[in-house]
């Protein structure tokens, strides 16, 4: 075999091996922005594989918030559930996160709970309303 050609292969295989290094993770995050009721916000994820517990974000607390790869397999998926309200009577479930097929890297999802409804944005963008409170 050509020696040019076993070094372009190499150098192709190199560059399009998936490197952990270039691929940042994916992360979710969760901002506690109840200004009126200063309530403090309880979050819930899980994954098929992960049940990240219970956390707890006071007002204007820094935003819980977790890191991971899309998986290359099974499509990655966080389902959580918030609560807010001085007896944590409001609540909403709903899918957090939903990984991209192709992976996805460095994404940045935060989610926004505010005292009339749950917010979206990702990196650069404007917040969106996206679910509302239901109360118990
Ligand atoms: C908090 O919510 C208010 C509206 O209730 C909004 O105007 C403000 O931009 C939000 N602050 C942050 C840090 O997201
Ligand atoms: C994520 O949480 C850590 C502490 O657990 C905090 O230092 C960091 O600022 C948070 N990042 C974001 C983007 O909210």
């Amino acid at each position: 075999m050509n020696l040019v050609y076993v070094f372009l292969s190499l150098i192709i295989a190199l560059h399009f091996t998936p490197n952990e290094a270039k691929c940042h993770k994916n992360t979710v995050a969760f901002q506690n922005n109840l200004t009126l009721s200063r309530s403090t916000l309880k979050v819930h994820c899980k994954s098929k594989d992960d049940d990240l517990g219970d956390h707890f974000v006071k007002f204007q607390d820094v935003a819980y918030n977790f890191s991971f790869h899309d998986n290359v397999i099974l499509i990655t998926r966080f389902k959580c559930t918030l609560w807010k309200g001085a007896n944590l009577e409001y609540h909403k479930f709903f899918q957090a996160y939903e990984g991209d097929p192709y992976c996805r890297c460095g994404a940045m999802y935060t989610w926004e709970a505010r005292d009339d409804a749950i917010y979206f944005s990702t990196k650069g963008t404007v917040e969106k309303l996206m679910y509302s409170w239901i109360k118990d």
